[in-house]
């Protein structure tokens, strides 16, 4: 498999010029996804507004959605945003009864804090688990934050700021046994991990196809458990969340018996052919082999840091970490742009430089980073 993964560097022409330890911001640019917005381009020159096709792409990236999570085509909905898909859902949820918490933790993206802060004035009540001393968040705090008075528990998969994991099976038993609902905000992991809908007995889960998913920005997706889809009515909608979208009735709100009715306007069509390539190139690796690569370059990686003496802020544990190795610095946008001028692309978020890895990097890659580290080590290893 190795070598397979190998041979597809050459599907990403970035990788020629740069060592791209990135995708956990953007994902590098296959040549399939490109010449999907190239189609897209021809069909606007030589049809003008080719409807049926854009829907007919509409529906194919939910097919693929579905299929990568092990869901069905009827749990998905096609968003423009994670954002989107959470608000979707935050306004489906009635917050003025005694069950009205929301748990979240302090490893959240700012999207999936801010939108059920949001819902304060509805009567929802937010409450925070804490990392402990060690920069985790283990599961006893779950235990204590999760209790009869919480409507749903909101948490990422994997942290953006440190690539640590969350135990979601762990998260999501001890939600169910006190009769929370359970939304696992996803856009750090999807692609990178195996995910399954069904064994993870999750609620809702939210992602994006920007990162590990090969696509691009502007489109998402939210998947909503079958026997949830009808109970819930969302107040965030719009014509193509109807029912029957070509019926323009303005008469009443028919929602979609589907999880279609979490959508709202126009889809992103353009983004739609790019999603759909990205979708099935990853597909034909399948996520099994790529979580095991992506432990593979993320282990060798943190090792290869401790031979050099950089700490990193990422768990060592194989269960605990996604596909980012986070790694502190006394400068890290310093750091980033420092390496960027040696053709490493990172990213950096606090103080820390995120070097985030797929199946199309390789040893060299942590060959390049180390090299480049050691040498900028008196300027911006972390101080003490
Ligand atoms: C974990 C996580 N959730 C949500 C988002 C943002 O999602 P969107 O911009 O699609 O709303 C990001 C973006 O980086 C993310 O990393």
């Amino acid at each position: 498999m190795k070598t397979t993964l190998e041979a597809m560097r050459g599907e990403f022409p970035l990788l020629a010029n740069k060592t791209y330890l990135n995708s956990g911001s953007y994902c590098a640019l296959a040549n399939d996804v490109k010449r999907a917005f190239e189609a897209y381009m021809d069909d606007r020159l030589a049809v003008g507004a080719n409807w049926d096709v854009w829907v007919a792409k509409n529906e194919a990236v939910r097919g693929l959605v579905a299929r990568l999570l092990h869901a069905r085509p009827d749990e998905i909905a096609v968003t423009a945003s994670v954002s989107a898909g959470l608000n979707a859902i935050a306004s489906a949820i009635d917050f003025s009864g005694p069950r009205n918490k929301v748990v979240i933790s302090d490893f959240e993206f700012p999207t999936n804090a801010q939108i059920w802060h949001a819902q304060e004035p509805r009567n929802a009540e937010v409450v925070h688990v804490r990392a402990d001393e060690s920069g985790y968040i283990p599961l006893e705090q779950f235990e204590r934050a999760i209790d009869d008075r919480t409507a749903l528990v909101a948490v990422t998969h994997v942290c953006f700021r440190n690539g640590a994991k969350l135990d979601i099976e762990g998260i999501g038993r001890i939600a169910r046994a006190r009769g929370a609902k359970i939304l696992f905000d996803c856009y750090q992991s999807v692609g990178s991990v195996d995910i399954d809908v069904t064994s993870m007995e999750v609620d809702f889960l939210v992602g994006g196809m920007l990162k590990y998913l090969l696509g691009t920005a502007g489109i998402g997706f939210l998947y909503v458990r079958d026997a949830l889809v009808r109970e819930l009515l969302p107040t965030h909608t719009g014509w193509f969340a109807q029912e029957n979208i070509t019926a323009m009735d303005i008469t009443a709100n028919r929602p979609s018996p589907t999880a279609r009715r979490f959508e709202a306007g126009t889809p992103p069509v353009v983004n739609c052919y790019a999603a759909e390539a990205g979708l099935e190139l990853l597909l034909s690796i399948g996520t099994p082999a790529i979580e095991a690569r992506i432990r593979e370059l993320t282990r060798r990686c943190i090792e290869r840091l401790a031979a050099i003496g950089w700490p990193t802020v990422t768990p060592r544990d194989d269960n605990r970490r996604g596909a980012t190795v986070a790694i502190p610095s006394r400068d890290s946008a310093g750091l980033a742009d420092a390496l960027m001028k040696r053709d490493i692309v990172t990213s950096y978020r606090d103080a820390n430089v995120r070097a985030s890895f797929h199946f199309y990097n390789n040893d060299q890659d942590i060959d390049a980073l180390i090299t480049a580290l050691d040498a900028l080590k008196p300027r911006f290893a972390p101080q003490g």
